[in-house]
């Protein structure tokens, strides 16, 4: 159920893109910004506001890639496990993230939501490799010592954010 609050902020999206069904792309980009995911109740309200059937909501959000219909947490970690990667230790990197975070091959999500652990089959930086991204941002020559630094590193920041 979308709280008075979250149908104030989905109102105020739509009144943006002047409940322009053809700007249904950047609406849900707008939507996922405010979320980090695209929340069923979210893409069942836009479509009764749009005139769109939810088919061809989920028909969108499903199509592009960048779009997730899964909660994320607030720091998405991208492990790369492509061939180059792979060869330089990748696995022991996922590894030490999973452990770290409590994480398995199906629990994705931190409990405190604070991570997502995914891996990729090539980030295109193999040169960097082993490689992973933290919301995007690109960190290079991974170790399993550098992977406990860098969620000590974002704990910290997220504890300062708050
Ligand atoms: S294989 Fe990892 S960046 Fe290409």
């Amino acid at each position: 159920m979308l709280t008075q609050e979250e149908i104030s902020r989905l109102d105020e999206i739509l009144t943006e893109h002047a409940f322009d069904s053809s700007a249904v792309i950047a609406i849900m980009q707008d939507i996922q910004k405010e979320y980090r995911y695209l929340p069923q109740e979210a893409l069942t309200y836009i479509s009764g506001k749009l005139k769109l059937s939810e088919a061809k909501i989920y028909g969108v959000a499903t199509f592009y890639e960048n779009f997730s219909l899964d909660p994320k947490g607030k720091y998405v970690i991208k492990v790369c496990d492509g061939t180059a990667c792979h060869v330089r230790k990748s696995i022991p990197i996922l590894e030490e993230f999973r452990n770290l975070l409590g994480l398995s091959e199906t629990k994705h999500n931190s409990d405190d939501m604070l991570f997502t652990l995914e891996t990729v089959s090539c980030l295109g930086a193999c040169g960097l490799a082993p490689v992973c991204t933290v919301n995007d941002k690109v960190h290079a020559a991974m170790t399993p010592e550098k992977a406990r630094e860098l969620i000590q590193e974002l704990r910290e920041e997220a504890a300062h954010e708050n």
